[in-house]
């Protein structure tokens, strides 16, 4: 049965998880999986969520099925975080899927079910399993061009110049904020150009934000999204709890429709959800219902927003120092770009070869485009890294 299968090459990111835990340097540094890590390098749970499970665990007195769409709690306020506290929820579905990957797959299914020949434009580069994800949905890729590696900077010009290619119907993957794996992002201007091009190209935006919270603030990474939304007719959104609510491996994310009105909402909502039946049937239940406990209630939200914005202001700091301690080593203003950037990621432009003489030679893990992840910068140890980098360069 299975001896014609060879074996698939290892997602890029999650081997590096392997490959660090088996080095035995004590000095090793772990800039690679996107997790957050405080200064001892751990990712703790977060004080609104762990007491939250508290009540869960005190309160809950059943584990019977919720349904398709999970916990229809969390889809309303899952809703309200990403299109704002005022946003007119009439036209707008939401439903609760498995982590930030399982919404993109969901989305991409109901894409695949109203536009058999979809295709989707991704930002180049992009996380990497983007295009796994949108491939097994069946959906046709396009790449559009998006940083320019010379300055660090979004080649804003480029993108809109292959976007304005694109035909009616095609959709944009866009990342909502805090850009994986460059760090570079759209400013509100840029959305605005973007949400013209969509609405007069006949385009259907489909946000990614993961990340929500980790760049200038909650509602500033949203800005983009809420202003698509108000301009767009249709609109589609993929979110992720596992890096703001830190709930990772509780698989915490939401797929959601923006349609021209509530009956084209719910009809495409009911596809959907039979493509969640089809795939998973429903979602795991923990970490959506501590999320939802965090969002409705007024002390553990404040908490939650608290902690959240330490660890925002935290990779912020690191961010400075890290690009100052590159200025000193390198002498020169080759990586400025690193304070600039928002969000867990900046890619460094280094070559693949210089990436794993750092793993080789100095026990610094970072993906193979030269992808950090700042929360695993050491505060401690910043020109010692930054030597590290500046060695390899020749
Ligand atoms: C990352 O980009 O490192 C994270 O989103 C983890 C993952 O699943 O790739």
């Amino acid at each position: 049965m299975f001896e014609d299968l060879q074996p698939t090459p290892a997602d890029k990111i999650l081997a590096l998880i392997g490959l660090y835990r088996a080095d035995p340097r004590p000095d090793k540094v772990d800039l690679g999986v996107g997790v957050y890590k405080d200064r001892d390098g751990k990712t703790p749970v977060m004080r609104a969520v762990r007491e939250a499970e508290k009540r869960l665990l005190q309160s809950q007195d059943t584990k019977t099925y919720l349904g398709l769409a999970g916990d229809t709690g969390f889809n309303t306020a899952m809703a309200r975080l990403v299109f704002g506290p005022a946003a007119e929820l009439t036209r707008i579905r939401a439903a609760q899927a498995p982590g930030g990957s399982g919404a993109l797959r969901l989305v991409a299914e109901l894409l695949k079910r109203t536009r058999s020949d979809a295709t989707i434009w991704l930002s180049d580069p992009t996380w990497p399993n983007h295009m796994p994800v949108m491939r097994a949905a069946g959906l046709q890729i396009r790449e559009y061009p998006y940083f320019d590696a010379a300055s660090g900077a979004v080649c804003f010009a480029d993108m809109m110049s292959a976007l304005a290619t694109a035909k009616s119907g095609d959709v944009v993957l866009l990342h909502g904020c805090c850009h994986n794996p460059t760090g570079a992002n759209l400013d509100i201007a840029q959305w605005a150009e973007i949400a013209d091009l969509v609405v007069e190209r006949g385009l259907l935006p489909f946000v990614d934000i993961a990340y929500q919270g980790f760049g200038e603030g909650l509602d500033a990474d949203a800005a983009g999204l809420r202003l698509l939304a108000e301009k767009v007719p249709e609109m589609v959104v993929a979110s992720s709890c596992s890096k703001n609510f830190a709930v990772y491996r509780d698989r915490v994310g939401a797929a959601m429709i923006l349609a021209k009105d509530g009956a084209q909402a719910d009809v495409a909502m009911s596809q959907m959800l039979s493509a969640a039946r089809a795939m998973y049937s429903m979602p795991p239940d923990h970490g959506a219902a501590a999320v939802r406990t965090v969002l409705e209630d007024a002390t553990l939200r404040a908490d939650w927003e608290a902690e959240l914005e330490e660890m925002r202001l935290r990779m912020l700091r690191l961010r400075v120092q890290f690009a100052e301690a590159l200025r000193r080593q390198s002498n020169s203003d080759r990586f400025d770009f690193v304070a600039s950037h928002r969000g867990m990621f900046s890619r460094l432009g280094l070559s693949e070869a210089q990436v794993e003489r750092l793993r080789a030679e100095h026990g610094v893990y970072m993906v193979g485009d030269s992808r950090i992840n700042v929360a695993g910068l050491p505060e401690d140890g910043m020109d010692a890294l930054a030597k590290a980098i500046v060695s390899v360069l020749d």
